[in-house]
This record gives structure tokens, sequence and C-alpha cells, in this order.
């Protein structure tokens, strides 16, 4: 008598639960259609945490503070303008329609200060785009997801992901970019006409923090990054991004790296003449860690660097037969070059002089450095 009606009620527990589960699959609506989204405020100061939307055309703020504390989301339907400065303290996500605006999801007047965290996603640019990059709003075309004069990254994170643009800097555009701490993520993001897949810069100075490029491209230069000048001092790592040329990094001006820098190419090609890795119209000067692992051209060098410190080359491989792995127009002095298991030989171009102080290259084919003691004196003079 009492077991049975446990039973009946272990069996009336069991089909409720089926039935929710059945329900939670085929009729309640996807999460966006319960949460409240409102309109986006005329001011920043009004955001509280929560979902906004800006579907009306032009909304243009005048500064923008999102305070710490707060979390913000917001859905661009329409692209969005800050007039002045934005400071991120808290944490906000743009994201966008992935459909082409004819300008950045987000264009920024001034600067943008981050210390807090800030995500943009699916957002694509098919405006107009000359060279170079001018003043946000001039060039329509600059920048996929964010388009500013400066960035400063104080702490915290910067994620751009699925950012497309025809113009420069699918990611962002940047007059100047200035990291101190932090992590700055760029993913999937695709200039697919012009150069700097994931960002566009004029001058990049990091302090210390991490920069991430991972699977983005460029059909002209810089499957990463293109900058005018480099300073680093902190680790950047490009995985996977394709070029024209200067699969990871293309720096039209010097790449300086200080002693506590970690530069990476995991997996970049360049499909063009060069760089697999990097491709520098400057001089490279590397006073920390460069490394190239799966590092390939179409032809030319396989990563053309220019003058360099320390470097360590665990697997470069080239799609031709014997591309040089360093191919560089003026004169190489490493201290150390070390590479892995591979069947290309370790070759080192350079048309005014080379100096190793120390190779390894008991696993590769064939290693050759040529020395001319001419152009020698010269570069030490030039490195001190
Ligand atoms: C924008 O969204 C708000 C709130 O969802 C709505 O009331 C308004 O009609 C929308 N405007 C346009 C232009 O779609
Ligand atoms: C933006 O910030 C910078 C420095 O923090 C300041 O010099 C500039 O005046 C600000 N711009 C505006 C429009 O407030
Ligand atoms: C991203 O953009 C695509 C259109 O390209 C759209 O179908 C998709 O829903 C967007 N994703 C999100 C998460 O909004």
């Amino acid at each position: 008598m009492l077991r049975q009606p446990v039973a009946w009620a272990a069996f009336l527990v069991a089909l409720t639960a089926a039935e929710r589960v059945r329900e939670v699959r085929h009729s309640v609506p996807p999460r966006e259609l319960c949460r409240e989204v409102l309109p986006f405020p005329d001011s920043c100061d009004k955001l509280k945490t929560g979902w906004y939307k800006v579907n009306e055309t032009g909304l243009q703020l005048q500064d923008c503070t999102i305070s710490a504390g707060t979390d913000v989301k917001v859905q661009l339907d329409q692209p969005l303008i800050v007039h002045g400065n934005l400071t991120v303290q808290g944490s906000v996500t743009f994201e966008g329609p992935g459909t082409a605006f004819q300008q950045a999801c987000l264009q920024v007047t001034d600067g943008v200060t981050i210390s807090g965290s800030m995500v943009m996603k699916n957002c694509s640019n098919a405006g107009d785009s000359p060279w170079p990059c001018k003043d946000p709003g001039d060039n329509k075309g600059c920048g996929g997801c964010l388009q500013a004069t400066s960035l400063s990254m104080e702490e915290g994170l910067l994620e751009l992901r699925d950012c497309h643009s025809q113009g420069l800097g699918a990611g962002a555009a940047l007059r100047s970019l200035r990291q101190r701490a932090g992590e700055m993520r760029f993913t999937k993001c695709a200039a697919e006409m012009q150069s700097g897949g994931g960002l566009y810069v004029g001058d990049l100075a990091q302090a210390g923090g991490q920069m991430t490029f991972k699977n983005c491209g460029a059909s002209g230069a810089g499957g990463g990054l293109f900058a005018r000048s480099t300073s680093t001092n902190g680790a950047i790592l490009f995985e996977g991004c394709t070029a024209g040329r200067g699969g990871g990094a293309h720096v039209t001006g010097h790449l300086r790296q200080g002693p506590a820098g970690r530069l990476q190419c995991h997996g970049c090609t360049a499909k063009g003449s060069g760089g697999g890795c990097l491709s520098i119209y400057g001089n490279l000067m590397a006073e920390g860690y460069v490394e190239a692992v799966e590092v390939s051209a179409g032809s030319g060098g396989a990563s053309v660097m220019w003058g360099f410190g320390h470097a360590r080359f665990l697997s470069l491989s080239v799609s031709q037969a014997r591309p040089p792995a360093l191919l560089v127009n003026g004169l190489v002095a490493a201290q150390k070059l070390t590479s892995g298991p591979s069947k290309w030989a370790l070759e080192v171009k350079a048309y005014e002089g080379i100096d190793v102080k120390s190779a390894d290259c008991r696993e590769v084919a064939e290693c050759s450095f040529k020395v001319n003691e001419k152009w020698l004196t010269n570069f030490r003079q030039f490195l001190t």
C-alpha cells in the first residue's frame, strides 16, 4: 500500500522532468528574446549593467565612460560614434550584425583607454579606404571593429574577433597604441583587400603585457599587424596568420625589441614574396627572444629580418626548395641561431655581411654563413 504511491510519485517526478526537458528543447525562445534590450542612451552616464541596442542611424556620443562594476552588452545594428574619449573601467561588449557598415562599428575621435574589459565582434566595414588612415571619420574604410586616434591599454582585456574590412586594419585602425599591461587579442580578423588583418597602427609602443593575433589575414601586408614603427618589451604572438607579405607582421619603419620582449610566429604564411613571420623595411633590433615555428613564404625569404640580437628558430619550413631563412639587404648579427630538425637549410642571406656568434646547425642539411669582413666593421659601429 505504501510503496505504490511512492512509485507513482517517482514516476510523476520523472515524467515532469522529461516534459520539462522537452519543453526547454522546443518551446523556450532564444535567450535574447527573453532579456530586456534597451535603446542605447544619449549619454554613457546613464548606462547600467544590461543589454542595449544601437538601432538608430547616426548615434553620436560626447565622451563615454563605462564605469567600474558595470557590465554592458551592446548590440550594434548601426555604428556608434564617440566624440572625444572612450574610457573602459568596467566591462563592455559590442556586437555587430556581421553585415557591412560603411565605417567601423565603433569610431572614437580621440582616445580609447582600457583598464577593464572590452570585447568587439562580428563587424564588417565596406567603406572606402584611402592610404593611409587619417583621423577617425576621414577615412571611412579604416578599421572593421574599431577606429580611434589612439588607444591606451592600461590593464585588463581588449578582444577583437570576427572583424572584417575592405580597408586597412580589420580589427582596429589606430594612429598610435600604447600597451602598459593586460591582454590584447585579435582573432579571425581579415583585411580582405588591404593591409593589417588584426591591427593597422602608426606607432606601436608595448611596454608590457601580451598581444595575440590568431588566424588573422590580409591580402596586402601584415596578416596580424601592420605598423609604421614598433617598439616592444612585452609578448607578441602571431598564430596562423596569413598575408601577401609579412604573414605575422609588416613594419614599414624600425622594430625595436627590449630584453623582456618575446616575439613568436607559429604557423604563419606570406603568400607573396617575403616574410612568413616578419617583413621589416627598417631595422630589426631585437634584444629579447624571437621564435619562428612552421613559417613559410611563397617565394623569396621565409623570414625577412633586418639585423637582430638573439633569435631562435625551432622549425622554419618554406614552400620552395631552398629559400633563405633570413633574407636581409643590410647586415645580420646574431648572438645565437638555433634550428630544430627540418629538411631546409638554415641559410642566411645578407647582402652587406653576417656576424653570427654561435649557430647550432647540427640538425640541418646545410648551414652556411658568408662573412664579409669589410662590412662587419661598419655594422659593429652601427650596433653601438
Ligand atoms: C529601435 O529599438 C527600439 C527598442 O527595441 C524600438 O522601439 C525602435 O522602434 C527601434 N527603431 C528602429 C529604427 O528600428
Ligand atoms: C581625451 O583625453 C586626452 C588625454 O587623456 C585629453 O588630452 C583630451 O583633451 C581628451 N579629449 C576630449 C575631447 O576630452
Ligand atoms: C555574425 O554575423 C553573421 C552574418 O555575417 C550573423 O549571421 C550572425 O548571427 C552574427 N553572429 C552573432 C553572434 O551575432
